[in-house]
């Protein structure tokens, strides 16, 4: 039975990837979630799972040595997959220094407990252990609006202190490669949607806001384009490349899905005006006319774009879920859990929605 230390199990991907894992795994692997809880961690995504006898919760920062080593100390690890990090840009931009601290920092006490724990005498690594480092497309910068994809060759040039602090982070872990031969790989992915998500991301917040008949906040013009992932399809990828990806290679993850944020706005009122049954009188709070403009983004990258060929002649991982049937299985899941979506708006969400958009 393989041990999983899954870092950030409490947030977005993380509770998305243990769900697939249980699901697909059962009782064949031991996860234990270490996860600080912050603003975007939330343990009610994994009530379904938090009385398995293979799934353990730690609450613990990752920058806390001591913490972090007693885990590697009292378990056998295999695997580590680091999800833990600050992951909203607009956060980053009105505070950079906890994303250095979580996602360079945090990523660098990892690092350092998974080698004192697997590093042999000999300097070499113990057969199958393999740390997975869960990145962004966001670390390659902006592509031009009428072409070129992000490849694994492309040369990183972060724009937000969130992406470079991923950057960051990305390049400890293959200096740990290429220095000690430590037994890693890097995934960059592109923009996930999917249950679960906190709704200071795009996708959520719209659907949140357009229920409510709340203004629907549009950066710049609308135009910048962000390559979508349903993420089961996101963690299926990381299973694929812990299982058969290629000891210290880089994957990228993305699906060819490219739309502008003004179109998938679209998609949503129309998704959702098509989905809400007749007499819902929500139905007649879902309008176009919610959209605003508002000022752009700082820094804001126009167009991200990943291409997946390496991932796919590698490990044959494809995505499987199309936008159109990802998007409404989101919506559905959100009009499935709406005392989960209150929760997580009500209190320090409303301050930090207030102070983001003034709108
Ligand atoms: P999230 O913000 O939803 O969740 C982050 C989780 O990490 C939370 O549970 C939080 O409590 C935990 N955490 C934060 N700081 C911590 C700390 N110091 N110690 C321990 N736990 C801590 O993020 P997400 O969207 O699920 O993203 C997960 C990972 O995937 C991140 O590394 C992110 O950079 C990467 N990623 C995200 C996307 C996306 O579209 N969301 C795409 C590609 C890559
Ligand atoms: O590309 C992967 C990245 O995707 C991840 O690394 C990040 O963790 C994740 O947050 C996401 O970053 P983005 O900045 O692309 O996602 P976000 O949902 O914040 O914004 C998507 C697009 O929508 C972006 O162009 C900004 C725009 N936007 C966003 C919000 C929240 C709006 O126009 N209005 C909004 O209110």
């Amino acid at each position: 039975m393989k041990t999983y230390l899954v870092t950030g199990g409490a947030g977005f991907i993380g509770s998305n990837f243990i769900h697939y894992m249980f699901q697909k795994y059962e009782n064949d692997i031991h996860i234990i979630n270490l996860d600080k809880l912050t603003y975007a961690g939330n343990l009610e995504n994994l009530k379904s799972v938090e009385n398995r006898k293979n799934y353990t919760f730690v609450r613990a920062d990752i920058c806390d040595r001591e913490a972090v080593n007693k885990v590697f100390a009292e378990n056998e690890i295999d695997r580590v997959v680091h999800f833990a990090a600050e992951s909203h840009v607009d956060r980053s931009i009105r505070d950079p220094e906890i994303f250095v601290k979580t996602n360079v920092l945090g990523t660098l006490v990892l690092l350092n407990a998974a080698k004192a724990a697997w590093e042999l005498p000999d300097g070499t690594f113990s057969e199958g252990k393999k740390f997975l480092h869960v990145s962004t497309d966001e670390v390659y910068g902006s592509l031009e609006e009428d072409g070129g994809y992000f490849y694994e060759t492309t040369p990183y040039d972060p724009h937000s202190p969130y992406s470079a602090s991923k950057a960051s982070s990305d390049m400890l872990v293959k200096s740990y490669m290429d220095t000690y031969r430590f037994p890693a790989n890097i995934t960059n992915c592109s923009n996930n949607y999917g249950p679960y998500q906190f709704p200071e991301k795009l996708i959520p917040l719209i659907i949140n806001n357009a229920l409510q008949g709340k203004k629907l906040p549009v950066y710049g013009d609308g135009k910048n384009v962000r390559d979508w992932l349903y993420v089961e399809d996101h963690a299926k990828g990381i299973d694929l490349v812990m299982e058969k990806g290629r000891l210290f290679e880089t994957y990228n993850i993305g699906g060819h899905n490219e739309k502008q944020n003004i179109e998938i706005i679209h998609i949503i009122l129309d998704t959702l005006r098509d989905m809400l049954p007749d007499g819902d009188p929500r139905k007649k709070l879902v309008s176009d006319d919610l959209i605003t403009y508002v000022e752009d983004r700082k820094g804001h990258d126009r167009r991200y774009a990943i291409a997946p060929d390496k991932i796919k002649k590698e490990v044959g991982w494809y995505p499987e879920t199309a936008f159109e049937d990802g998007i409404r299985k989101t919506i559905q899941w959100f009009f499935e859990h709406e005392e989960w979506m209150k929760n997580v708006t009500s209190g320090n969400y409303q301050k930090y929605y207030e102070e983001m958009y003034q709108i």
